[in-house]
């Protein structure tokens, strides 16, 4: 487990290998098998592959350049629950931007460069080529509260996945597309849109994949008593 903690990274490039149905049963199983608090089942998670995989990204890829042709649209588009800060500030919004623009650097894309940047960002929109995208769900009436489980879920998912020799990337951009998502996946009324993943095979040529977000050193966020 310490192996699969210790590589694990968020890819954002992955090859078209396909994941076996049944690797992916064994990592979601693994990865409950240690979370049954007290709503028992964390999350739904929705998998999808294949035909519905190629449906979601292409519905969503076409909402995203119409978002930016007409940002007016964003109106339809809520996010389900706050996953950032409605306003940035300092220090997380010099850490956000340290990391922004390290891999946007990394990939020779300049600030003014925003056709090449909306690009990259869709690239969530296609789980990073990834041949599996999950879609974790919770329901509504559990609160905000619960999103604490979902978390240590997703981790598990994500360790889980390093174990079988995969990778991972948990996505909050697919959020904000939340009403377009919900009916493809079939989810209830009751079921609120948490994020989805990535999942598959890194794909070890990928320039993206050399990126590694910085750690902050451990007296940055431990405070010890005097
Ligand atoms: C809940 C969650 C949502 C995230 N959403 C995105 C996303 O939409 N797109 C993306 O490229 N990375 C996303 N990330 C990845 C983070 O940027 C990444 O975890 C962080 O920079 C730390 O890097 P590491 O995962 O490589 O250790 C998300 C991470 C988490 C935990």
């Amino acid at each position: 487990m310490h192996a699969a903690m210790a590589t694990r990274m968020s890819v954002r490039a992955f090859t078209p290998q396909a994941v076996a149905r049944g690797l992916i049963e064994r990592i979601l199983v693994d990865a409950a098998c240690d979370n049954l608090g007290a709503a028992a089942a964390p999350c739904t998670v929705h998998v999808l592959q294949g035909r519905s995989r190629q449906a979601l990204c292409e519905q969503v890829c076409a909402a995203h350049d119409a978002l930016r042709a007409e940002p007016a649209l964003q109106a339809q588009y809520p996010e389900p629950y706050d996953y950032y800060p409605r306003q940035w500030f300092s220090p997380y919004i010099e850490r956000r931007r340290e990391n922004g623009w390290g891999l946007y650097g990394l990939l020779g894309i300049g600030r003014a460069d925003k056709d090449r940047m909306h690009a990259q960002h869709q690239r969530n929109y296609r789980f990073f080529d990834a041949p599996v995208g999950l879609v974790f769900t919770m329901d509504r009436a559990l609160g905000a509260e619960h999103l604490l489980s979902c978390g240590r879920f997703l981790q598990n998912v994500m360790l889980h996945a390093r174990l079988q020799g995969l990778h991972t990337c948990p996505q909050a951009a697919w959020n904000q597309f939340a009403g377009i998502i919900l009916p493809h996946v079939g989810a209830t009324a009751d079921e609120v849109l948490v994020c989805a993943m990535a999942l598959g095979h890194a794909d070890p040529d990928a320039v993206v994949n050399r990126f590694h977000t910085p750690r902050l050193p451990v007296q940055d966020f431990c405070r010890t008593m005097p």
